[in-house]
């Protein structure tokens, strides 16, 4: 019911994002895949990608920020599973009315996202290339979950933020499940 496309080049070298995948792994009716995992020769599976796609009720595209984006085979996975007939165009409603959940982390802390930090610019002003995707698509956008200074973020934040993003996929089935009844 809930896919978790995670998007980490170095999955055993992460921190920050192993931590949120660490706190919904367990949640039940989750399904994780991790495409550097599985495609460590970024040669896509379209069809599986799609069928885990059409099992899902709610998308969750997690990922490091890498220059203000997805990384590479997050982008790769999009231009070739989100296809013309899928995802768009004539035919393409497999996606329509379903959620999608950005979650990233960001080596920048909230200060770097200001005018006049390092990256000169509020964080939302780098969110709306991978809203319009999904906008495209036909999903539903849900409010973003960011982890930001990754690098620095105490464990003990860092826990809460896995407990904030569980707490938000669980009130997320029980809307639906609401919704349902
Ligand atoms: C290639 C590359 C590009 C990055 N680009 C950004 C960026 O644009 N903005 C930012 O705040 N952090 C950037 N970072 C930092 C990562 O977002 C950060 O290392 C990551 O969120 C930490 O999560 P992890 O512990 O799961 O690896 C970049 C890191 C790399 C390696």
């Amino acid at each position: 019911m809930i896919l978790v496309i995670l998007a980490h080049p170095y999955p055993r070298r992460s921190r920050a994002c192993a931590a949120l995948v660490e706190a919904i792994r367990d949640l039940p009716e989750v399904e994780i895949r991790s495409l550097y995992d599985l495609y460590p020769d970024f040669d896509v599976d379209r069809a599986a990608e799609q069928a885990a796609l059409a099992r899902a009720r709610l998308v969750v595209w997690l990922h490091p920020l890498f220059w203000y984006t997805a990384p590479g085979l997050m982008k790769h996975w999009f231009d070739e599973v989100l296809v013309r007939g899928f995802a768009y165009g004539p035919g393409g409603d497999a996606l329509a009315g379903k959620d999608v959940l950005w979650a990233t982390t960001t080596g920048g802390d909230e200060w770097a996202f200001s005018e006049a930090g390092r990256h000169q610019r509020p964080f939302d002003a780098f969110v709306p290339v991978i809203e319009q995707t999904a906008r495209f698509c036909g999903l539903n956008w849900l409010a973003p979950f960011v982890v930001h200074g990754a690098h620095e973020i105490p464990d003990e934040a860092l826990r809460d933020a896995g407990r904030s993003l569980r707490e938000r996929l669980v009130a997320w089935r029980a809307t639906v499940e609401t919704r349902n009844a």
